[in-house]
């Protein structure tokens, strides 16, 4: 079976961060996502039934405090996307897996079982560390910044090893040694998986470019020009090192009949029942640990991050959602990831409303089920 990643629509869709409470939406609004099984599985079906490509968890191990405690509630993402794949049939599934917190010989083996479960829709976001706080719990080693990512890299290459060797083999990096190692299954899609990694630092970017076949951007959203920039930066890396990357974005939406609605809604959310203290908590630990955002650009971000987590807004009718991504296509972005404050109401009505217009507009084809 193909893996939907690398279908020919235009713009590829799916849904993330629905295995966490809250989603993606610091907010005390009604109707937000409490996270329960049943509406992890609801959710799920309804996006394969749909045609999209992606269901994306986050690798999240506590929440932010605030009245919200935002994404206190997470399912782990690795037996999250095993429980998924087995009741779905189309779209790719992610496991979203912090390098550090999790041993390369293990991963590599939950990974290849997955794959197996999915029938070969299995695929890894692979983080290298954001917030401080969670490696605590593991009293694991919280390392600098771009040592982070040259961890990343050795795990990266002895889980492809594991992946493809079929004899037993010794490792010995600067990270990792091990004797005789081995695994088995091989996934079913060889000789690797499709990775992701949403590293925006140069040294983020250069690891995406030599191991991700995509890239999870964070558009600045200063302006068009900075953003095409962005994308383009990042397709070049790779494209120097002979490899190419799709360019995925997260966006937040409020879809409404009429402008007014959405950004009313809008306001509602983040200006009258947004957590304030969580989103404060959220960015003192990512500016302080990140590299990526400017303390100036912290406070514009603080908006984005109440409406949906930093991502891209998609605010208003179906017809101008479809008209701004058609903009996002044509600035070379691949895919969207997707999320709502109340994912069952609102993914419904983008099936419903937005998928048909962007059939219209070429972006897609029509989904027919196999
Ligand atoms: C849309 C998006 C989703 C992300 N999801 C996670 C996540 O689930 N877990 C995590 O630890 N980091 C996550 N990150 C953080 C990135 O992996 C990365 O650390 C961050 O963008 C900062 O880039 P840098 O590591 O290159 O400084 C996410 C980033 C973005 C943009």
């Amino acid at each position: 079976m193909k893996n939907q990643l690398f279908n020919d629509n235009t713009m590829k869709l799916g849904v993330m961060a629905f295995n966490c409470s809250h989603g993606s939406t610091v907010t005390m609004a009604d109707g937000v996502w409490p996270m329960t099984w049943s509406d992890n599985a609801t959710l799920a079906r309804m996006v394969d039934n749909s045609g999209m490509e992606v269901l994306l968890p986050v690798g999240r191990w506590k929440g932010y405090g605030g009245d919200t405690n935002f994404n206190n509630r997470t399912f782990e993402s690795f037996t999250w996307a095993s429980g998924i794949s087995a009741i779905t049939e189309h779209c790719t599934v992610f496991a979203t897996v912090h390098a550090p917190l999790i041993h390369p010989v293990a991963a590599a083996k939950m990974a290849a079982t997955i794959d197996h479960i999915s029938n070969g829709r299995f695929a890894i976001n692979l983080v290298a560390g954001w917030f401080k706080n969670e490696f605590q719990m593991f009293n694991s080693l919280w390392r600098e910044h771009d040592q982070r990512y040259e961890y990343a890299s050795e795990w990266i290459e002895l889980v492809k090893r594991l992946w493809i060797e079929t004899k037993e083999f010794d490792f010995q990096g600067h990270f990792f040694e091990g004797k005789a190692l081995w695994s088995e299954p091989k996934p079913l899609q060889q000789p690797r998986l499709p990775i992701m990694n949403a590293g925006s630092s140069t040294q983020g970017q250069i690891f995406s470019a030599k191991h991700a076949d995509m890239n999870f951007v964070m558009l600045r959203q200063k302006d068009d020009t900075s953003d095409i920039k962005q994308i383009n930066n990042l397709k070049v890396l790779a494209s120097d090192l002979g490899r190419s990357s799709q360019c995925w974005i997260h966006a937040y939406v409020v879809c409404r009949d009429t402008e007014k609605e959405a950004k009313d809604y809008l306001h509602h959310y983040v200006v009258e029942k947004g957590d304030d203290v969580a989103v404060k908590n959220m960015l003192d630990i990512f500016g302080l640990q990140s590299k990526t955002l400017e303390p100036a650009v912290l406070d514009d971000f603080k908006y984005h991050f109440k409406a949906g987590h930093g991502g891209y807004p998609l605010v208003g009718t179906p017809e101008q959602i479809v008209s701004d991504i058609e903009k996002l296509s044509q600035m070379g972005v691949d895919g969207i990831l997707l999320s709502w404050v109340d994912y069952l109401q609102e993914a419904q009505q983008w099936i419903d409303e937005v998928m048909p217009l962007l059939v219209q507009a070429g972006l897609r084809q029509p989904f027919i089920p196999s």
